[in-house]
C-alpha cells in the first residue's frame, strides 16, 4: 500500500488534525513528522474535543500513532497525551523514534531570549523551544531518544550544550528515560514493513507551506520543513511509496504571529469570522490574523507539495456574510502578477487584487443534509464558491468540512 500525506497550505491552523482524523480511518499508522509542541490539532467527536500538541491527531481514528525523526520531542507534551489516549480508549502504544531530538526546558527559555532580543522584528513563535532545539540539531550537539536509552557519553553531551548555551538543561534525564524507553524504537523500519504488509501510512503534516523553512516566508517561519516531501525524509519511507498529497485549506485565511499577510483584513467583518471560527492559537491562545482567500499563495502550496486533491474546511464559518471575497491576483510597481514565488521576498508590498462572491447561509440542519446526501446538497452560492476555487486552483477539492464535529464533513463522490 501507499504513503498518503496531510499538509496545510496555508499559514498553518487550516483544520488538518480533523482531515488527517477522517483520513486515518483504516490506516495502520499515523506519523507526525516535523515540528514538536508547537502544533496544535484539534479533533471534536461527539461533544469531545481532543487537543493534540505532540502526537498525529489522527491516531483517535484507531491507527498506532508514530513520532519521525525529523520531530522534536516534548517529554511535558507527550506525557499528557499518553494519558489522553488513554482515556479515548486507545489501543495502540506509540512509538517515537530513536532519532527524534529532545526539546528541553534549556531551549524554551532560549525561544524566549531570542524573541526579546529580536524586539520588534520578533516572529512571534510559540516559545516551545523549536528553534533553538533544531539550531542543536543541526549543530550536531542535540539530545537524541536514543541518546537517553544509550546513556553512552550522555553526560558529556549534556555539559556541553550546558557550556555552549550558559543555561541548565533543567530536566532530570533518568526521568526522561523512564518515560520514553517503552516507546522508543525503530521508526523507519516499522513504517516501511507496515507499507510492505499491504497496510496503509498516513503523514500528519503541522503547520503550513508558507511556515516552511525553506520555501514560507522566512525569517516568519517555523524551523522546520512543513512540506509534503519532508514526510519521506522524516520517516525513512522511500518517495516511491508516494499515494495520495492532500492538501488543506480554510475557505479564508489565518495567521498567528509576525510576518507578511497580503489579504489581511481588520474591522468587524474580522471580527466576526474570529469568533465564529474561534481563530485563537490553540497552543498559546493568542487572537489569529484573519484575512480573506489568497489564490497565488495557495497555488504556489500546491504547487510545491504536489498536492492531489484539496479538502477546504470552516466555510460553514462565512456563513452569514453578505459577500466573500477572494484574492487572485497582487499588483506590484503598478504592474499585475499572479505569481507568488516571484514576490515571496517583498511580499509586504504586494497589494491584493479580489473577486466578489455572494455569501451563503448554512443552519445544522441544511449541514447535516449535506454531510448524509452529498456535495449537490451544499448551498449553492457555496458550492459555487468552491467550484470556482477548484478551476482557480487546477486541482479537485474531495473534502468539504463543514462544521468542527468529525461528522460534518462532505466528501465528494
Ligand atoms: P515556532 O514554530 O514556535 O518557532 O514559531 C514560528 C512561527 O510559526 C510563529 O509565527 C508561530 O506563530 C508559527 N507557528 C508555529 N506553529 C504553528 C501552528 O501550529 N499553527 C500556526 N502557526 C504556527
Amino acid at each position: 500500500m501507499s504513503v498518503d500525506v496531510v499538509v496545510g497550505l496555508q499559514w498553518g491552523d487550516e483544520g488538518k488534525g480533523k482531515i488527517s482524523y477522517v483520513l486515518s480511518r483504516g490506516a495502520e499508522a499515523v506519523a507526525r513528522f516535523q515540528g514538536g509542541a508547537n502544533a496544535g490539532h484539534t479533533v471534536k467527536i461527539g461533544e469531545t474535543r481532543y487537543k493534540f500538541n505532540m502526537l498525529p491527531a489522527g491516531c483517535l481514528a484507531g491507527p498506532r500513532p508514530v513520532i519521525a525523526s525529523g520531530c522534536l520531542l516534548d517529554p511535558e507534551a507527550f506525557e499528557k497525551e499518553l494519558q489522553l489516549l488513554q482515556t479515548s480508549g486507545h489501543r495502540h502504544q506509540p512509538l517515537v523514534s530513536m532519532g527524534a531530538h529532545i526539546v528541553l526546558p534549556m531551549h524554551r527559555e532560549l525561544d524566549g531570549r531570542l524573541e526579546s532580543l529580536r524586539g520588534s522584528s520578533a516572529v512571534g513563535t510559540t516559545r516551545r523551544g523549536i528553534g533553538p532545539a533544531y539550531a542543536d540539531k543541526m549543530l550536531r550537539v542535540g539530545i537524541r531518544v536514543g541518546d537517553l536509552l544509550s546513556r553512552r557519553s550522555l553526560g558529556e553531551k549534556v555539559e556541553f550544550l550546558r557550556r555552549l548555551h550558559g543555561v541548565e538543561p533543567g530536566v532530570d534525564f533518568e526521568k526522561l528515560e523512564k518515560l520514553l524507553r517503552p516507546f522508543a524504537g525503530n521508526v523507519q523500519g516499522f513504517l516501511n514493513e507496515v507499507v510492505e504488509s499491504g497496510g496503509r501510512v498516513l503523514l500528519e503534516g503541522a503547520q503550513g507551506t508558507l511556515l516552511d523553512i525553506d520555501h514560507g516566508t522566512y525569517p516568519y517561519v517555523t524551523s522546520s520543513n512543513t512540506i509534503s516531501a519532508n514526510g519521506f525524509v522524516s520517516t525513512g519511507l522511500p518517495i516511491s511509496r508516494k499515494g495520495q498529497i492532500i492538501g488543506v485549506t480554510k475557505a479564508y485565511t489565518t495567521r498567528v504571529g509576525a510576518g507578511p499577510f497580503p489579504t489581511e483584513i481588520t474591522g468587524p467583518t474580522a471580527e466576526t469570522i474570529r469568533e465564529k471560527g474561534g481563530e485563537y492559537g490553540t497552543t498559546t491562545g493568542r487572537p489569529r490574523r484573519i484575512g480573506w482567500l489568497d489564490i497565488p499563495a495557495l497555488r504556489y502550496a500546491c504547487m510545491v507539495n504536489g498536492v492531489d486533491t484539496v479538502a477546504v474546511t470552516k466555510s460553514d464559518v462565512l456563513s452569514g456574510l453578505p459577500t466573500v471575497k477572494a484574492c487572485v491576483r497582487y499588483v506590484v510597481d503598478g504592474v499585475e502578477t499572479n505569481c507568488f514565488g516571484d514576490f515571496l521576498h517583498r511580499l509586504d508590498e504586494v497589494q491584493p487584487v479580489y473577486e466578489e462572491f455572494r455569501g451563503w447561509s448554512v443552519d445544522e440542519d441544511g449541514l447535516r443534509r449535506a454531510v448524509e446526501k452529498g456535495w449537490d446538497e451544499l448551498p449553492p452560492n457555496l458550492r459555487e464558491y468552491l467550484e470556482w476555487l477548484e478551476k482557480q486552483l487546477r486541482v479537485n477539492i474531495s473534502i468539504a468540512s463543514v462544521g468542527e464535529e468529525a461528522s460534518l464533513t462532505v466528501t465528494r463522490r
